[in-house]
């Protein structure tokens, strides 16, 4: 990452200038016709899922540019689709952005590495996280990461199956 892009913790007065950049990065998503909550989510949806878990900003000269949001549990909404979320020990990867002019750096990467390091901290033992199936690049993205398919679930109101991912930790408790 370069030298002026900085990483914290979310603060609710990040709820607005996050939701932009969720809108501006999911838009691919939702031109490709896949209607991703965070294409066109409110403030008050992207505040409650940030504090649904840790949620982690990347700042480049005051702007959020990045984030990604670790929940442990899983959201309840997720736990009633698919028992892989409903079990003990087991942390979320949600809303992970990063703006279109910054990609290819490894900012993703980056939260990636401290949210699974905060959710072995915490007792995770493996860590999930679901996409739609169509969007093949984001599946070969979390493969990369080390995840691979276990489920299939339809979240309501969506245009798209998911595809339910899981990443165990490695023997280090990485
Ligand atoms: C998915 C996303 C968060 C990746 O962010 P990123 O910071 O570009 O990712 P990284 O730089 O850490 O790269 C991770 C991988 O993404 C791939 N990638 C994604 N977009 C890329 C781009 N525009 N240029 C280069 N590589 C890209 C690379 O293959 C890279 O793999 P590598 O580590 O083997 O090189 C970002 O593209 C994004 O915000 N997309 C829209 C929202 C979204 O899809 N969220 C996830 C929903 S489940």
């Amino acid at each position: 990452m370069g030298s002026t892009l900085s990483v914290r913790l979310f603060e609710e007065a990040d709820a607005a200038p996050l939701t932009e950049l969720l809108h501006a990065a999911y838009a691919e998503l939702g031109a490709a016709g896949l209607n991703y909550t965070a294409v066109d989510q409110d403030v008050a949806t992207t505040r409650d899922r940030a504090l649904g878990g840790r949620c982690w900003v990347v700042e480049l000269e005051g702007r959020i540019v990045g984030s990604l949001t670790m929940s442990l549990p899983p959201s309840a909404g997720l736990q009633e689709l698919t028992a892989v979320a409903r079990e003990e020990h087991r942390a979320w990867v949600n809303q992970v952005a990063v703006a279109p002019s910054l990609r290819g750096r490894g900012i993703a990467a980056d939260l990636w590495r401290r949210g699974r390091e905060w959710a072995a901290g915490q007792g995770a033992l493996s860590i999930g996280v679901d996409t739609a199936h169509p969007a093949t690049h984001l599946v070969q993205l979390y493969r990369s990461w080390g995840f691979v398919e276990v489920d299939s679930i339809h979240w309501p109101g969506k245009t798209y199956d998911s595809v339910v991912m899981l990443r165990p930790h490695g023997k280090d408790g990485r």
